[in-house]
């Protein structure tokens, strides 16, 4: 299809310094769990990127010196040499589609654990290693170390150069880099010329800027990556203070500006707590004040958002980490004018739980985001059809939508059968719930690709019992029949079930889903806890009911430190007046008051409660697939070959879980069975 002219803009070439990009389309630093412990892995996964239609493709930040080891998080190195030929995969993999690759140089100072290398951090002024309760502290630098820091830095440049990046970051960001925290008057407390007034403090990334420009500016653009606002207000810098004033001091001098928030929560923010182009009016006032290039991000998905940023002068380039990674070939989509096609970054965070889990990336949109080296998927390019095969697909949730799309793809036949007149399973429900709209791209995405595919059929509340699927005729079944929230309580701190749940007035986030209304006062169970927990007790409260969320967490949705969101739940939860009782086990509700245990002293309470709603744990509807593996017989006389049970109701699991158990079967039924690892691995190396 032609692409639509009013998106032409989008395609102009911009050049940053010596460099030019050959559209706006800017993936702009983002980690990945792969780094430099996996990096063929990593390579290839920027590769698709380019091959996608961005201009310039970036690592994550890269740490430039031992004293700078982030581990056990997993990103770029860039010590010494040695580290140089593992980056020039990543750069040859981008320059092999014709984009720029960039490189974030990053000393992470009292961010650093140095729980690998033993270094000792490093800040402006000695304070506690940041970002967990590491019992250690950075001492300050001396003026030596500065210097130091600033030959690191060179030295970093010039080997980036080696390793054949086109462009080379200084990061000022996130409060995750040195550079950043000389900026910020509460973590440099010095009295020389690197401290004290806003010229001191700025002065480090000036000769930052200076020394990468003098090294290596003749070929490759010098771009800082700076957090124009940190969000809390006075105690840090601020769009409308330093902010703008440390980009007026060095206005010209790098050859792009990328702004965005501080810190990472705020930066990446999910759709639960910020809308596309969030971050417009703290970096708006970029361009105004520099003549260079300014980049800047805010989850844009929308071309047409995308095309209004750059019309009314706030960005040249369009920034993407997400949207980026839920669909690699964005831009490419937009310039064959295959709007409808592109695969929506829903801001669930999931990718960002790959990185601080030290796992490689994954993403609910997307299932080949880090399988792209390893298991050799691509996103848009799907092995044809191997045999004859004809598949029923049952259940119409992430995972047998996935599934069908893909087989679809594949060129097979299939049938997908819903029992619900509505499809999309648990994302349709969930995205019901405050906040989780965006969830249903997840349904929104697949059906958009199914509608056009006529090897597919779809058939909506089309409940099947085991003898309409022997005499359907398909060769292979599949089971994505989903899970329920179970009612007893069991999950992790109740192993069996909670006595009194059996009663009326105990419910579950299925049953409210469906409308049902819950009586108050209510207690919220969560033992789950992800988001669900909470995103209930909220739906509760702002009906008006007095909510409390007892968990046996030492935190309110514990697990979603990993999605950058665990505050912004919790200070919600506490600022909308729901009561929380975190280390509290439930182990008795009455029919109007739930008795409690104290997870540590086993110590008794109690709360008056009308209801109480189970977010505990899953149970699989897995009936069909136990009846049908009971008849091999009669399978076999039906001509067919497998019954697969995959998705929530093998194992519940993350909606990224059951999007990509669905991929993962359509690319692989067809392959023998075996006891092998199922991807490629890189392994230590065993010599020097
Ligand atoms: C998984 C993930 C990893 C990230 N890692 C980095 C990083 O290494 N360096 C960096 O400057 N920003 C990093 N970011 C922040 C992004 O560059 C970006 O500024 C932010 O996600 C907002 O852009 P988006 O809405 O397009 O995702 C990361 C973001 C994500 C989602
Ligand atoms: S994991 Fe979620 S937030 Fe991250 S890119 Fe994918 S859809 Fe977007």
């Amino acid at each position: 299809m032609p692409r639509d002219p009013r998106h032409d803009i989008l395609f102009e070439p911009i050049r940053i310094g010596p460099v030019v990009a050959k559209n706006r389309f800017f993936q702009v630093p983002h980690c990945n769990g792969m780094g430099h412990t996996k990096p063929r892995g990593h390579a290839a996964m920027r590769g698709v990127k380019a091959e996608g239609g961005w201009a310039v493709v970036s690592t994550e930040e890269v740490e430039i010196h031992a004293s700078s080891d982030v581990s056990p998080h997993v990103e770029g190195r860039l010590w010494d040499d040695g580290d140089v030929a593992a980056l020039r995969l990543v750069s040859d993999a981008v320059h092999e589609h014709g984009a720029l690759a960039a490189i974030e140089l990053a000393h992470n100072g009292m961010h650093s654990s140095n729980l690998y290398s033993r270094e000792v951090a490093i800040a402006p002024s000695p304070i506690c290693v940041l970002g967990s309760y590491t019992p250690a502290q950075a001492r300050g630098m001396t003026k030596a170390d500065i210097r130091a820091y600033r030959r690191w830095h060179r030295d970093a440049a010039l080997r980036s150069r080696r390793a054949g990046f086109d462009i080379v970051y200084v990061y000022a960001a996130h409060e995750l880099s040195l550079a950043m925290h000389f900026l910020q008057a509460r973590h440099n407390q010095r009295t020389d010329e690197y401290g004290g007034s806003l010229v001191n403090r700025v002065r480090l990334l000036r000769e930052l800027l200076e020394e990468t420009k003098e090294a290596i500016g003749g070929d490759c653009a010098v771009a800082v990556r700076f957090a124009v606002d940190e969000l809390r207000g006075q105690d840090g810098i601020e769009s409308g203070g330093e902010g703008r004033e440390v980009v007026a001091m060095l206005a010209d001098l790098p050859d792009l500006w990328d702004v965005n928030l501080s810190d990472w929560t705020n930066d990446s923010a999910t759709s639960r707590f910020a809308p596309e182009g969030y971050q417009e009016e703290f970096v708006r006032f970029v361009k105004g004040v520099t003549r260079k290039p300014v980049v800047g991000v805010g989850r844009f998905t929308s071309p047409d958002a995308m095309v209004s940023q750059i019309r009314r002068g706030v960005l040249d380039l369009i920034g993407a980490a997400r949207p980026s990674i839920a669909d690699p070939f964005l831009p490419h989509k937009i310039d064959s004018g295959e709007i409808d096609d592109i695969r929506e970054c829903i801001g669930c965070n999931i990718c960002v739980s790959g990185d601080l889990t030290s796992t490689p990336i994954r993403c609910t949109q997307n299932p080949t985001m880090g399988e792209e080296w390893r298991k050799g998927w691509h996103p848009e390019k799907i092995p044809p059809r191997s045999g004859e095969d004809s598949f029923l697909v049952i259940g119409a949730g992430p995972t047998g939508l996935e599934c069908a799309r893909l087989l679809g793809r594949r060129g097979y036949p299939v049938t997908l059968a819903e029992a619900e007149a509505q499809l999309g399973g648990r994302v349709t429900r969930e995205s019901s719930l405050p906040g989780l709209s965006a969830w249903a791209r997840v349904r929104d995405y697949r059906l958009q690709q199914l509608n056009k595919m006529p090897n597919v059929e779809i058939l909506r509340t089309s409940r099947v019992a085991a003898a309409q699927i022997l005499e359907f005729g398909a060769t292979r079944v599949v089971l994505a029949t989903g899970a329920r929230w179970r009612r007893d309580g069991i999950a992790r701190a109740n192993l069996r079930p909670i006595a009194g749940f059996d009663r009326a007035g105990v419910l579950t986030p299925d049953e409210l889903m469906a409308g049902m209304r819950a009586p108050s006062p209510v207690v919220v169970f969560d033992d789950d806890h992800f988001y669900l927990g909470a995103v209930i007790a909220e739906k509760l409260r702002r009906e008006g009911l007095d909510v409390v969320l007892v968990t046996p967490a030492e935190r309110v949705s514990a697990w979603t430190v990993h999605t950058l969101e665990q505050r912004r739940i919790q200070q919600q939860l506490l600022e909308l007046g729901v009561r929380i009782e975190t280390n509290r086990n439930i182990v008795e509700f009455d029919g109007s008051r739930v008795r409690l245990e104290c997870t540590y002293t086993g110590r008794e309470s109690s709360l008056a409660a009308a209801a109480v709603v189970a977010v505990t744990s899953r149970q699989s509807d897995d009936a069909l697939g136990l009846e049908l593996g009971s008849q091999p017989e009669a399978l076999a006389a039906a001509g067919i070959a497998s019954v697969a049970c995959i998705g929530d109701c093998l194992a519940p699991s993350t909606i990224a879980a059951a999007v990509y158990a669905g991929h993962r079967y359509a690319r692989e039924f067809d392959w023998p069975q075996s006891d092998a690892v199922p991807f490629r691995r890189e392994l230590a190396r065993t010599t020097d």
